[in-house]
């Protein structure tokens, strides 16, 4: 009985991990918490997720209901901690009174998304920021925090993204750009799947949607990225959001007093994906073997993505990044075999495979035959740019591919060695 306490509770907290999570956090509004946001207020709150994740998830929010004083109005935000189990959300207030921000959370354990933080950003100003899945290449932004002066007119754009970084641009109107004195964002990046984007909205009044069709494993997301405000009452947004088995709607704008025209995205994010990032496979492969007269004049192994420009032939740890347009990609490796050595390769063929799960190669050397050549043809399922960690020496060479996936991993693509017989 006991043992099988025990190894339900094992299961329990080994298997049932979460892998997403959602909620709407209050603790940023007068009317349901303790909450008198001025004059250097500030608050902490730890949000505890409905489960555990596998690994420490990542975290962005919309503000769903906004309820800021006129000019002086400062506030920062920022999520400061993000575990397994909860993340930890802190606000200070340092002029006029901020009465809400209620924060729509969202947590997702992978790697198809990445989330970019610029919290409190003093003196606003374009930004680049750098990307670690090259295939991230969409994405947009997500208002957390702000400090205005006066009247403001300003909105958030992804200037360029390529596969290392995005570049958020803020548009700077004369006379009231001076007026914004802090603006912190989040910038949500992800791959092509990661979201639908129904574009940005601009109303100038009370905002009602269109009847949008719910996309199944998504997230509805309503990003404010950018404000026209006047400063003659509050700036008061609430996203009321109506629902059908099959539909969602929603209106933008005040409850009371007047309209702030504003820009705000309607996005559609995945917290479940169907394309699965897998590693190259080879789907070709020739061989060739040959003497050369003195093997002292060529490197002891060549490696050369073909038509790119990349050749490899000094020991050492390299990154490339191939681009996507690039299919199937040809490898072409060269490696002595000097009397007395064998040389050993392995190709990736099939990453779904249990059995022959690669193409192997071992070749005695002798001098009639000291000189082994592979050219590999590699392919994969869609167009993605391919992450390639090159690891050469005098005696082995081996190609990484870095996959983002829900997990990051890291696979074998290609090794090649020089052993004795
Ligand atoms: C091989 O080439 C090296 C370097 O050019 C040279 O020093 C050596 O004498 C050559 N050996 C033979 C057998 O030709
Ligand atoms: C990838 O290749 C395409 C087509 O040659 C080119 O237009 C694009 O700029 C390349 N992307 C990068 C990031 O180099
Ligand atoms: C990578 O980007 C390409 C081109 O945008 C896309 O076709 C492919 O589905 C992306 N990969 C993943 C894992 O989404």
């Amino acid at each position: 009985m006991f043992q099988s306490i025990l190894f339900l509770m094992f299961f329990h907290f080994s298997y049932e991990y979460i892998k997403y999570d959602t909620g709407l956090f209050l603790g940023f509004d007068y009317e349901s918490a303790s909450f008198n946001c001025q004059n250097g207020f500030s608050k902490t709150s730890v949000i505890q997720f409905s489960g555990t994740f596998e690994n420490i998830p990542q975290v962005f929010i919309y503000i769903e209901k906004i309820d800021w004083s006129q000019a002086q109005l400062e506030f920062s935000l920022s999520i400061t901690t993000i575990t397994t189990i909860s993340f930890t959300i802190t606000t200070s207030c340092a002029n006029n009174r901020i009465y809400r921000n209620q924060i729509r959370w969202f947590a997702l354990d992978d790697r198809r998304i990445e989330v970019l933080n610029n919290f409190n950003m003093v003196n606003p100003d374009d930004k680049t920021f750098s990307i670690q899945n090259p295939n991230a290449s969409y994405g947009f932004m997500t208002i957390t925090s702000i400090h205005y002066a006066g009247p403001i007119d300003f909105t958030l754009t992804m200037n360029s993204i390529t596969p290392n970084s995005a570049t958020i641009g803020i548009t700077k109107i004369a006379g009231k750009f001076s007026n914004l004195k802090q603006i912190g964002y989040q910038v949500v990046v992800g791959v092509e799947e990661a979201f639908i984007n129904l574009g940005l909205k601009s109303p100038t009044g009370a905002f009602s949607s269109d009847i949008l069709p719910i996309q199944q494993n998504r997230w509805f997301f309503i990003p404010l990225q950018g404000l026209n405000y006047n400063n003659n009452n509050n700036i008061r947004i609430r996203a009321i959001l109506t629902t059908t088995q099959s539909t969602i709607q929603y209106t933008y704008g005040t409850w009371d007093q007047s309209e702030t025209p504003n820009r705000h995205s309607q996005i559609w994010v995945a917290y479940q994906f169907t394309n699965s990032y897998k590693a190259l496979e080879c789907f070709s492969i020739r061989t060739s073997r040959k003497h050369l007269p003195n093997l002292s004049i060529v490197p002891p192994i060549y490696f050369e993505l073909v038509s790119l420009n990349a050749i490899y032939t000094s020991s050492g740890n390299y990154n490339y990044i191939v681009n996507k347009s690039i299919m199937p990609l040809y490898m072409i490796i060269q490696s002595t075999c000097p009397n007395g050595k064998k040389i050993q390769a392995d190709f990736n063929k099939c990453n779904s495979c249990s059995v022959q799960k690669s193409y192997s190669f071992t070749f005695n050397c002798f001098s009639q035959m000291n000189y082994i050549g592979f050219f590999p043809k590699f392919k994969q399922a869609f167009q993605q740019y391919n992450q390639l960690k090159i690891n050469l020496q005098s005696s082995s060479l081996e190609i990484i591919q870095v996959l983002y996936d829900q997990k990051i991993t890291e696979q074998i693509i290609v090794k090649v060695q020089i052993v004795d017989q």
